[in-house]
């Protein structure tokens, strides 16, 4: 005689006389993360069962009330009525479970010739690959912000810094443009890692393939994989997927934490660069006339957040021997997190360019200090006088020096006193001595100057399928 599992028992209930105690069904369970992968579940049931069916390992019949049950569980989901059960662990035998209550006996077909581990990798890819999906056009959302700010500041002088100091005046159109090439390179990155991703460990079962004559190319193709996972130990092993994912995200959400950092720079009053918008800044309740970019330092701290999730699952993996073990199991719950996170920093950004107010003044007037246009003064000698560039360097370092002894900047020093040092000088030096006329002479490709960077905003309106001057 035979025990039916009942009311309550676990699926996995045959062999155990006891059931599990409460605290191992807490930390065994998954569904309160896992059930984000319902509608994955319920397509690869639906492609095993088909495939099933096809090849005739279970009865059209049987296809046919299971694929009429999984409708119904389907609804449920959509209808938020779905009873997700905590004893029953995670969301792949919540669905099967449901679908025994629905229409018996069938249900118990469905997981032949499956297993949960290649069943929960192949829900997680097909989730992943989703979720790259959304960061990426989050990102594209991100660079047509910037992209149109940058277009309006093709010409804005502000001062360039290293090691932030004054280094040479830059345009903020060329500032905001490198912000776009870093997320370009982001979402090639996600791609990059959604196409390897996108192969099926569906049919992989435990670990080392089945004896049922499956045909794993007619799962791969239901559910919009290139091919199956050649090595079954692999398919159900491999989570470098979500690390590739993880990575990616953890680079991209870097690159937002440091336009977060300028934010937070930008908008102090000691840069007073840029006002954010009210929609985007926070007050303080003791201090009146604080505005505070939160948004921006909250960027700045989840961008760590999603580095920790990568390294926490690269930490989960690392010392895993083949093939399954349950430490996989958190795994989606960094990845998800992860995808959250990032979502929520990659609008917020895109809200923030979108409505800040450049300070154009203040900025021009921070890039004529500190004598931003020294390496002008130097070139000049170099191209004018044919000086070797070291002894320019060496003449205009005095030149910055007697500047800075009389404090004022360079435009303001008299020629007298610049021939001083140099004798051969004169008035012509002060073309190049203003921050446009800098900005503007640095016409190399990739250089700052406005009709470079004209070109560059013209260049990414196409690219990012945009109208000119919308
Ligand atoms: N909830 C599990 C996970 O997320 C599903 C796989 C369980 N497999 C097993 N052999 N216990 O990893």
């Amino acid at each position: 005689m035979v025990d039916k599992p009942s009311q309550g028992q676990q699926m996995w209930g045959g062999r155990f006389a006891a059931q599990p105690s409460d605290i191992m069904q807490s930390i065994n369970a998954s569904i309160d993360i896992d059930r984000r992968m319902a509608l994955q579940d319920i397509a690869g049931s639906r492609a095993h069962a088909d495939m099933l069916a096809e090849t005739g390992i279970i009865s059209e019949e049987d296809n046919e009330a299971i694929q009429s049950g999984l409708d119904t569980v389907l609804e449920e989901v959509r209808a938020g009525t779905f009873p997700y059960r905590v004893e029953l662990e995670d969301i792949h035998m919540n669905v099967e479970a449901r679908l025994k209550e629905l229409i018996g006996e069938p249900a118990g077909r469905l997981h032949t010739a499956r297993s949960r581990n290649d069943q929960v990798v192949t829900d997680f890819r097909l989730w992943t690959r989703g979720a790259i999906m959304e960061a990426r056009s989050a990102l594209s959302g991100l660079q047509v912000a910037l992209l149109r700010r940058a277009g309006e500041n093709v010409d804005a002088v502000m001062p360039g810094f290293t090691h932030l100091q004054t280094a040479q005046p830059v345009t903020l159109g060329h500032h905001l443009l490198a912000y776009v090439e870093m997320i370009e390179r982001d979402r090639a990155r996600l791609h990059g890692a959604a196409i390897r991703m996108n192969e099926s460990p569906l049919g992989a079962a435990a670990l080392a393939g089945t004896g049922f004559p499956i045909d794993r190319d007619m799962t791969a193709e239901a559910l919009g994989f290139d091919r199956p996972m050649a090595n079954s130990l692999d398919a159900v092993s491999a989570r470098d997927f979500a690390l590739e994912a993880l990575s990616a995200l953890s680079i991209a959400a870097t690159h937002l934490s440091r336009l977060a950092e300028e934010i937070v720079l930008w908008s102090s009053a000691q840069f007073n660069f840029a006002r954010l918008s009210d929609e985007w800044s926070t007050g303080s309740s003791i201090m009146p006339q604080k505005r505070n970019p939160d948004a921006a330092e909250l960027i700045r701290a989840k961008a760590s957040l999603i580095t920790g999730q990568f390294v926490s699952l690269q930490g989960a993996v690392k010392a895993l021997p083949l093939a399954y073990a349950k430490d996989l199991q958190d795994d989606k719950r960094l990845t998800f997190e992860a995808f959250d996170t990032f979502g929520l920093c990659a609008q917020a950004m895109t809200g923030m360019i979108e409505t800040i107010t450049f300070n154009r003044k203040a900025m021009r007037a921070a890039a004529a200090k500190g004598f931003s246009t020294a390496t002008d003064l130097a070139d000049y000698l170099v191209r004018e006088m044919k000086m070797p560039f070291r002894d320019a360097h060496h003449v205009t370092g005095r030149i910055v020096a007697m500047a800075e002894a009389d404090g004022v900047e360079l435009e303001a020093l008299s020629l007298q006193s610049m021939q001083t040092v140099e004798p051969r000088l004169t008035d012509d030096i002060f073309s190049v001595l203003s921050v446009e006329a800098s900005a503007g002479s640095r016409q190399s490709y990739g250089g700052t100057s406005p009709v470079r960077v004209s070109e560059q905003v013209e260049l990414w309106t196409k690219r990012l399928g945009l109208e000119a001057n919308t």
